[in-house]
């Protein structure tokens, strides 16, 4: 099998020098790429920018921002098995990159902020998609019912969803996780190594069950 997994924030620039990102470390996607190689399988890795040693036998694909991001996702999808979008991609970018370092101003400055483009969705979209597709949702309330609304809103497979405050950054993770069928489980708070190599269990048991209904 061969899975393709993002990970890690994006930034979106705002000028030369800075950008808009968030706090994910990458760990949870890495980990994934990790217990996937350890059984056995291809792995394609598509990283925004992290403190972390790509897994040695994976293809690395090395991106900056969402709309980077969302190209290298869109060119592999299709030959992959199980898509899973781990990375915290932003939101919304700047509408204008400024090509010069914006000054500072004593009266203080709006950036005009425009939404990226929604790399999950679009795949959840296509119609004849043959892959897996994983999202994920890291929540700070309502969480459950949060991430049955993305399990729909954005047509995939399988949600895994998480507590914002206590997964992003750490070394240890709590899971809920969402099927398209209105299955759940959860996994209570261990080590993301584990949570990894349970999560590809599960993720590999799905793709099989749907292959089977397809035929
Ligand atoms: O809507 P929200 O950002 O909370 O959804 C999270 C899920 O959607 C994650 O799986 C994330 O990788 C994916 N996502 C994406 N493209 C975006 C925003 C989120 O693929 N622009």
């Amino acid at each position: 099998m061969t899975f393709l997994i993002t990970a890690g924030p994006t930034r979106e620039p705002i000028d030369p020098v800075r950008y808009i990102s968030n706090r994910s470390s990458g760990k949870m996607g890495y980990a994934i790429a990790e217990a996937a190689l350890d059984a056995g399988h291809e792995v394609i890795l598509i990283s925004g920018p992290v403190n972390l040693a790509p897994p040695r036998n994976a293809k690395f694909i090395s991106v900056s921002t969402s709309d980077e991001m969302s190209d290298a996702v869109h060119q592999h999808a299709n030959s992959s098995d199980i898509c899973v979008l781990c990375a915290a991609v932003a939101d919304y970018k700047a509408a204008k990159v400024s090509p010069v370092k914006i000054k500072k101003s004593a009266n203080g400055i709006s950036i005009q902020l425009v939404p990226t483009r929604d790399i999950l969705q679009s795949l959840g979209r296509q119609s004849t998609r043959k892959f897996l597709l994983v999202g994920f949702a890291a929540e700070t309330d309502y969480l459950e019912a949060n991430a049955v609304k993305k399990l729909r809103a954005k047509n995939c497979d399988i949600i895994v969803a998480n507590d914002a405050r206590s997964g992003m950054e750490s070394d240890e993770n709590e899971l809920l996780i969402l099927f398209r069928d209105g299955e759940m489980k959860k996994i209570s708070r261990a080590p993301k190594k584990f949570l990894a190599s349970e999560l590809v269990k599960i993720f590999l048991n799905s793709r099989e069950n749907r292959l089977t209904k397809n035929v």
